[in-house]
């Protein structure tokens, strides 16, 4: 089990609680907002509000452990910068915690698109994939980058991930094809080493005290 909230140097993640919901509609409706569990096409102001709703309901019910593995199945939680903790600013998670047959362990995200491009969406990645491979014994996580998310499949490569091929699934009767990524957790430690913030050069100020 996850130990809740995680904290960063800039940002942390937490529960997601029913008082987010108008948060998570205004960041649905901002101009350039596109996840497909949460909006897709022309969606109506009703139709977002609903999936709000909806995707609060889930984030709520998945807080409850699996009653066959008493493992939780998935961690939906907060982004919250820790200068602004009054509101959220995205959303992530890992879904199939435990091992479920034919179920695969996948990353997901989003960002407000008025707080994107500062780095918000590969910290968050790196606090919760930490403490999955932390925690849990799996050796690697799926990410499916939905079509047209350049930034997306970015920060997978980023993270160390290698193209696993892809797959097309039909949404709203239009097919669309997704760019599937496998994470392994050695190659994630391999390419997050350079990401993560320097240690102070042990050696030169030895050095210097010995001047
Ligand atoms: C994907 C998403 C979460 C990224 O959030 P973010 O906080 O802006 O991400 P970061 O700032 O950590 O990193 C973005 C990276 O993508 C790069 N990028 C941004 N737009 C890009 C583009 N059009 N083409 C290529 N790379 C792009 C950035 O330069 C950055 O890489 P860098 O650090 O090497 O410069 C955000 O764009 C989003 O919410 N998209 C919609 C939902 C989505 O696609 N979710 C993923 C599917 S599960």
């Amino acid at each position: 089990m996850l130990k809740l909230p995680i904290f960063g140097t800039g940002l942390f993640l937490r529960e997601m609680a029913y008082s987010d919901i108008p948060r998570i509609y205004e960041i649905a409706s901002t101009p350039g907002f596109c996840f497909n569990f949460l909006t897709s096409g022309n969606a109506t102001k009703e139709a977002i509000i609903d999936s709000a709703e909806h995707f609060m309901f889930e984030a709520y019910e998945t807080k409850k452990p699996d009653p066959l593995t008493n493992l939780r199945e998935c961690y939906k939680l907060a982004i919250v910068e820790i200068a602004n903790p009054q509101s959220m600013v995205g959303f992530i998670s890992i879904d199939e915690w435990s091992e479920r047959r034919g179920k695969k362990r996948e990353i997901r995200y989003f960002v407000d698109p008025r707080e994107q491009g500062k780095g918000i969406a590969t910290e968050a990645s790196m606090l919760l994939l930490d403490r999955f491979f932390e925690v849990s014994s799996f050796d690697h996580i799926a990410a499916s980058v939905q079509p047209g998310a350049p930034a997306s499949q970015r920060i997978f490569e980023k993270l160390g991930a290698r193209p696993a091929g892809l797959q097309t699934v039909t949404v709203n009767g239009t097919p669309e094809t997704y760019v599937e990524m496998s994470l392994f957790r050695d190659d994630y430690f391999k390419a997050t080493e350079k990401l993560r913030p320097q240690k102070p050069a042990a050696r030169r100020t030895l050095g210097f005290m010995f001047l």
